[in-house]
């Protein structure tokens, strides 16, 4: 964990401790910040996500790494029950603040408290990053999934167009730094967002693991020309 003036922020090997220690400090402004520094692109991508996830009323969907439970909230509009879970608890704390009605809980991605099957459909955005031991991830996810249910991974990957990509990582390292510091309550957490996002596996390196961790008919969709990417697959 680096602590500087700015705040604090984990560093790439992820110990959990350090990425919710993290968390807990962007807590109070998180949905804020992101909206600013995505453009307002956050709420295209969350519909997105509910979108693929094909819910139905009456399903029950898990969120993990739900933070505030704003991915979470999305997830409800389909008129399934959806819960969130995640290992910050100042996230939780600033999501049961804002949103009382959304269910959150404690949970860890590598150890969730759910028995096997649990759900028809599970998710994660923009939390599969954080984890330490991403496959374990994976496969956690798997097993409180039904056979036959849906995993989305929404996640910032590469974009495909290579000036745009230029722009963008330009971005990333430069400006989105810059700009978090006005609006952040622990602005050096983008520092390893934009550090994180740069040593992240592209769409095909990532859909490769997704289908060696116990999903079938994987398939990504990119999204903002590949800034974010979805990855869909079935449990078999
Ligand atoms: C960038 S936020 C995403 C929050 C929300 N899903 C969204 O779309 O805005 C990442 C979240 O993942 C959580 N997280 C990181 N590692 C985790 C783990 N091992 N288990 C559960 N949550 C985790 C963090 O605490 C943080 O709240």
């Amino acid at each position: 964990m680096s602590r500087t003036p700015q705040g604090q922020r984990a560093s790439l090997d992820k110990q959990p401790h350090e990425v919710a220690a993290m968390f807990d400090g962007v807590a109070a402004r998180y949905d804020l910040t992101n909206t600013v520094l995505s453009f307002g692109q956050d709420r295209f991508w969350r519909r997105a996500t509910r979108s693929a996830l094909e819910l139905r009323p009456g399903d029950r969907v898990l969120d993990v790494g739900a933070g505030t439970g704003v991915s979470t909230e999305e997830l409800a509009h389909s008129g399934a029950y959806a819960v969130g879970a995640d290992l910050s608890l100042g996230m939780l704390y600033a999501g049961k603040r804002t949103r009382p009605q959304v269910p959150l809980l404690a949970g860890d991605a590598l150890r969730l408290p759910f028995a096997d099957a649990s759900f028809d459909a599970v998710t994660i955005s923009f939390a599969l990053r954080n984890v330490n031991d991403t496959d374990a991830a994976l496969r956690e996810l798997a097993r409180v999934t039904r056979p036959g249910g849906r995993l989305v991974v929404c996640e910032f990957s590469t974009p495909v167009n290579p000036a745009f990509r230029t722009v963008y990582l330009s971005y990333l390292m430069r400006s989105l730094p810059a700009v978090a510091r006005t609006v952040s309550s622990n602005p050096d957490a983008y520092v390893y967002l934009a550090e994180s996002i740069r040593a992240w596996p592209d769409q095909e390196a990532l859909a490769a693991r997704v289908g060696a961790a116990g999903w079938g008919r994987v398939a990504w969709r990119n999204l903002t020309g590949g800034v974010v990417a979805l990855h869909r697959a079935t449990r078999e």
